[in-house]
């Protein structure tokens, strides 16, 4: 890890913020998942959801940069685990994104764990994502099959994790896991959305999972 960066400050985001969140969010998943991204309007539709869990918004700031003030933001929203007619609410995290300039210095890894503890303090019992298994086993996520909940459209993937917050209340799911409708959204609003931002080369690269 590189060296780690002074006067970040980590804090709820405002709604001063979001262009520059979303931003931060363009730049850092752009080309990673296919080419060009559609996380930055995930992210702009998802603080109008009901499920929208502000008090897991969160953002690194820079101290004293004026114009490019944040280094990272990631984002929850309240999800279900379904069983039949029971259903049990947990928190699907994501997106997380740091500044492609300032990834590996620990910012996510932060990030992450401001996030598990706030969730803790809020109540809980666990929180879901869709990520890189060598990435987030370090801050606690386990293969959500290990649990017997499965994503809604069937298929496991190690990539679909869990933190387990509550051991006792997490014991106790098992099932479809149902994220946000907003996660759910027409690519070509998500597309109309990014010419709002800078003119980008879209990159099709080895590796992009979609595309
Ligand atoms: C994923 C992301 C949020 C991590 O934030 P970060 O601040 O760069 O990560 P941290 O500095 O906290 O942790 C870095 C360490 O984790 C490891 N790491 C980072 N990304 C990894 C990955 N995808 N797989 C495995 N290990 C990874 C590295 O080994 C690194 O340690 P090292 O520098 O000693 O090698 C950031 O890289 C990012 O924004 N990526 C693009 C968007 C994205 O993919 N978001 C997550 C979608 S699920």
């Amino acid at each position: 890890m590189q060296t780690l960066i002074e006067n970040l400050i980590y804090r709820n985001e405002r709604a001063g913020d979001w262009r520059v969140a979303e931003t931060v969010t363009r730049d850092a998943f752009w080309d990673t998942y296919k080419p060009g991204c559609d996380e930055h309007y995930l992210l702009h539709e998802m603080r109008s959801s009901p499920g929208f869990v502000p008090e897991l918004a969160y953002v690194a700031e820079l101290g004293g940069v004026k114009d490019t003030p944040l280094a990272g933001a990631s984002y929850c929203t309240r999800a279900a685990v379904v069983d039949g007619t029971a259903s049990r609410e947990v928190l699907c995290l994501g997106p997380i994104a740091v500044r492609p300039d300032l990834q590996r210095r620990g910012i996510g890894r932060a990030l992450l764990s401001l996030t598990i503890a706030r969730s803790r303090e809020l109540g809980f019992a666990a929180i879901f994502l869709y990520g890189d298994p060598g990435y987030y086993s370090a801050s606690g996520f386990l293969p959500a099959s290990d649990f017997d909940v499965h994503p809604a459209e069937g298929g496991d993937t190690p990539a679909f994790m869990i933190h387990p917050i509550d051991p006792v209340a997490t014991a106790a799911l098992r099932g479809r896991f149902i994220d946000d409708p907003v996660f759910h959204f027409d690519s070509a609003e998500a597309d109309a959305f990014d010419r709002l931002f800078p003119p980008r080369e879209r990159h099709r690269l080895p590796g992009q999972l979609f595309g």
